[in-house]
């Protein structure tokens, strides 16, 4: 809507998880390449574990991106609030195996088959899924006996489990003890911290076509990262409410009331900043010196 007006080639704040949009910072570094070194050294189990909004699913299409252009297999779930026999419906659909596919055991054999041949072959075979935390402990439970097919060059199936943080208090949980055991590489993101956060608007600004943006001064900026704690789906969200208000106003730059709407229109709840106080000592002090 406003991208003629700020001469954007393309919207700079999408929800979408877009790679090419990608801020490289360096939890989002480490934390993809902590997925390519596990799947490539066939680690076995990797967890990716999260707040809300901070980057998961765009790390996974990261991933995904890497695994095509390697050519390695790998079976993708989103939906986790699936059933034992769903599960490997799914899991069967995405390896394309031919077998009955609604019969979990003939789904077994078949993928039992297929990894010892990639395997054989010297291949990688992935199995990757997104909001893991919904997984029930049964389908969990199904999991982890995936991840024990191995042969003696290490597992055949690498398994990448992202989650909001629940994932990882239910992989404290007794019943994952033995999952737990097999995590090979855990990672965890969380908010950027005040320079990633302004780097991280500026990075997207630049990928929309405005290098060395002037929208977004930097006190505005700063604002912006304490009201978003540094979620970079917040941080989405305030910039593109900001920009589509400074349109509607027909201005170019973005300032501290337009924040202010924009924050209780998004009923935002952030820590204030500590309020001045003056210092009670202050008049001794400046009487006695
Ligand atoms: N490193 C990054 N570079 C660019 N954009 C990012 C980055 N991290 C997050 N984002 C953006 O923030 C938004 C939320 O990211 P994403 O959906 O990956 O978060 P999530 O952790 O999967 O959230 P949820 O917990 O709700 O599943 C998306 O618009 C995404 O483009
Ligand atoms: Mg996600």
């Amino acid at each position: 809507m406003y991208n003629a007006f700020f001469g954007f080639t393309q919207s700079p704040f999408n929800m979408s998880p877009d790679p090419s949009f990608l801020f490289r910072s360096r939890q989002h570094e480490e934390a993809l390449a902590n997925l390519i070194y596990g799947v490539q050294s066939r680690k076995g189990v990797i967890v990716l574990a999260g707040e809300v909004g901070t980057g998961k699913t765009t790390m996974l299409e990261c991933l995904r991106d890497f695994l095509n252009s390697q050519q390695i297999a790998f079976a993708s779930l989103f939906n986790t609030r699936l059933t034992v026999e769903q599960f490997f419906e799914m899991l069967a659909y995405d390896f394309d195996l031919r077998c009955n596919r609604l019969s979990k055991s003939e789904v077994l054999l078949s993928l039992n088959h297929m990894l010892l041949e990639r395997a054989a072959a010297g291949r990688t075979t992935v199995l990757i899924v997104d909001e893991a935390h919904n997984l029930e402990w049964d389908v969990l439970e199904e999991v982890r006996l995936l991840g024990n097919l191995e042969n003696r060059r290490g597992k055949m199936l690498q398994i990448v489990l992202a989650g909001q943080q629940e994932l990882d208090r239910k992989m404290d949980a007794p019943e994952s003890r033995q999952l737990k055991q097999r995590i090979a590489l855990r990672c965890t993101l969380r908010g950027l911290n005040l320079e990633e956060s302004i780097a991280y608007v500026n990075s997207r600004m630049a990928r929309a076509g405005l290098a060395d943006q002037t929208v977004f001064p930097q006190e505005l900026l700063e604002e912006i990262h304490q009201r978003s704690q540094g979620i970079p789906r917040l941080i989405n969200a305030i910039c593109d409410n900001l920009l589509l208000t400074a349109f509607a106003l027909e201005t170019k730059t973005a300032t501290l009331p337009m924040l202010e709407e924009v924050s209780s229109d998004m009923r935002l709840e952030y820590p204030r900043r500590p309020a001045f106080h003056a210092d009670s000592r202050f008049p001794e002090t400046a009487i006695r010196g």
